[in-house]
C-alpha cells in the first residue's frame, strides 16, 4: 500500500551528456518547491536509471547549498533509454518498473532534466500518465521549441577562451590552427564561438562545405600576408566514409591541399566542465523555478522554455522527436559572411 504523503512529492532526474548549470536547476527547482510551496523533493540518481533501480534519496533545503556553482549533475546522470527495447528473452520492461517505482515512491510528479533524448523519454512517460515536467539542458542548444537551453553559454565562453588563446599560438609559428568544438549534429556552438573568437573559417553541419573552398580561402589570407588563419570545425560535420575524427582528417587534407602548416585541437568534454557561466545559472534558475511553479499549477506534460525572453510551457507533445539546427540562412550566418567569414562555400 503507498503511503499518503500530504504534501506533493516532486521526483528530479538529470540525464544525458551533463553540463554546468544541471546543480542551478536542481536547487531552482527545489528551493522554489520547498520554501515557496512546502513541497517534499525526491533526488532520483542517474537518470531513468535511478528510476529503474529506485534508488534516490530525499532532499532537504540546506541539501541544495553550495550547488549554484557546480559543475557536473550532484544527482549523477546516465544515457540511459528506457523504451529503447534489445529484443533479448525475458527483457525486462523498464517503462513498466519506472510506472510502479514512481507510485511506490509516492511521487506526484517526476521534473526531467536533460536534452534531446531525456525530453523524448519524459514525452514517452507523460503518455504512459505520469506527470512529467521536463526541462531544457544540453551544450549543443538543438532543443527545439526553446531560445537556448541551458549549459549553452558556458560551452560558448569556454569554446571562446580556446579560439582567443589560439590566436597567438598561430601567430607566432605564422601556423593554421584549427579547432574542433562539441555540438554533436548541430552547429551552434562552432557558429558563435567562431563568430566570437574571430574564426576565419566556421564549418557547420548544417552549411555543407567544399574542402577545395576552404583551401583556396585560406591560400588567398596568406598571400593578403594574413599571418595565420583559425578554422573551427563542429564537430557533426560531415566527413569522408570512414573517418571519424574532423579536426585530424581537415588538419591533414588542409595541409596538403594548401602546403600550409597546420595543427588541430579538439576542445572535447572540456566544454562540458566546470563551474557555469553567470548566464548559465540565471537561465538554470528561472528554468528550475518556473518547472516548480508548473507542478503548483498541476500543468503537467510540459517542458519549460524560453520564448524572445518570456519563460513559457511548451508541450513534450510537440517537442518531442524534433531538433534545433542553424538555419544557413540565419542573420548571424549572413552578418559573418558579410564580414569575409568563409563558411566554406
Ligand atoms: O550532447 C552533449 C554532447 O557533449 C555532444 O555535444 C557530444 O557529441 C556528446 O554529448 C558526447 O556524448 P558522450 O558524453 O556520451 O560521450
Amino acid at each position: 500500500m503507498a503511503k499518503i504523503y500530504n504534501r506533493q512529492r516532486i521526483g528530479i532526474l538529470t540525464a544525458g551528456g551533463d553540463c554546468p548549470g544541471l546543480n542551478a536547476a536542481i536547487r531552482g527547482v527545489g528551493k522554489t518547491a520547498i520554501v515557496k510551496y512546502d513541497m517534499k523533493l525526491i533526488g532520483i540518481s542517474d537518470g531513468f536509471t535511478g528510476m529503474i533501480n529506485k534508488d534516490f534519496r530525499e532532499l532537504a533545503e540546506n541539501d541544495l547549498s553550495g550547488i549554484l556553482t557546480l559543475g557536473g549533475t550532484i544527482l549523477g546522470t546516465s544515457r540511459e533509454k528506457p523504451f529503447k527495447r534489445s529484443g533479448k528473452k525475458n527483457e525486462i520492461k523498464k517503462p513498466e518498473l519506472i510506472k510502479h517505482h514512481y507510485d511506490q515512491m509516492g511521487l506526484d510528479c517526476l521534473v526531467c532534466i536533460g536534452g534531446n533524448g531525456t525530453l523524448k523519454t519524459a514525452n514517452l512517460l507523460s503518455q504512459e500518465g505520469l506527470n512529467v515536467i521536463g526541462i531544457p539542458k544540453t551544450i549543443d542548444n538543438d532543443v527545439w521549441g526553446t531560445d537556448i537551453t541551458f549549459g549553452f553559454d558556458s560551452a560558448v565562453n569556454i569554446a571562446t577562451e580556446a579560439i582567443d588563446r589560439l590566436h597567438s599560438t598561430a601567430n607566432s609559428h605564422k601556423r593554421i590552427m584549427l579547432i574542433e568544438v562539441m555540438g554533436h549534429n548541430a552547429g551552434w556552438i562552432a557558429l558563435f564561438s567562431g563568430i566570437a573568437g574571430g574564426g576565419d573559417v566556421i564549418l557547420i553541419p548544417e552549411i555543407p562545405y567544399k574542402e577545395e573552398e576552404v583551401a583556396e580561402y585560406l591560400v588567398r589570407r596568406a598571400e593578403e600576408n594574413k599571418p595565420y588563419s583559425i578554422v573551427v570545425v563542429a564537430e557533426g560535420v560531415k566527413k569522408p566514409g570512414n573517418i571519424k575524427n574532423a579536426a585530424q582528417y581537415l588538419s591533414w587534407k588542409i595541409s596538403e591541399m594548401t602546403g600550409l602548416e597546420t595543427r588541430e585541437t579538439v576542445l572535447g568534454y572540456i566544454q562540458r566542465g566546470g563551474t557555469p557561466s553567470p548566464m548559465d545559472r540565471v537561465l538554470a534558475t528561472r528554468y528550475g523555478a518556473a518547472a516548480a511553479d508548473m507542478i503548483a499549477k498541476r500543468e503537467y506534460g510540459n517542458m519549460v522554455a524560453l520564448k524572445a525572453d518570456k519563460i513559457v510551457a511548451v508541450p513534450l507533445s510537440d517537442v518531442s522527436g524534433k531538433l534545433k539546427l542553424v538555419d544557413p540562412d540565419d542573420p548571424l550566418v549572413m552578418r559573418a559572411k558579410n564580414m569575409g567569414t568563409s563558411f566554406g562555400t
